[in-house]
């Protein structure tokens, strides 16, 4: 994840969840999964092309996936 995104970023389209909403769910609520981020943002329970390059249907791909942040946080 070479690229810098600002917080106000927004990850997931369809829920219109920043990335600072995302950030928040890893590191004070201590979302671990996707199944977490979901939990408390909603993002990645609609079509799912934010959860990661695999899942991304979408004719324009994404830049940043949910899958892209946990890793970065959950390595730390
Ligand atoms: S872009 Fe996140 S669920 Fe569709």
């Amino acid at each position: 994840m070479a690229q810098k995104f600002l917080h106000s970023y927004i990850v997931c389209s369809c829920k219109n969840v920043s990335l600072s909403e995302i950030l928040f769910a890893i590191k004070e609520k201590n979302a671990k999964n996707l199944k977490d981020i979901a939990f408390y943002t909603d993002a990645g329970s609609a079509c799912g092309s934010c959860t990661c390059k695999e899942k991304d249907v979408g004719e324009k791909k994404m830049d940043l996936y949910l899958s892209q942040i946990l890793d970065k946080y959950n390595k730390k």
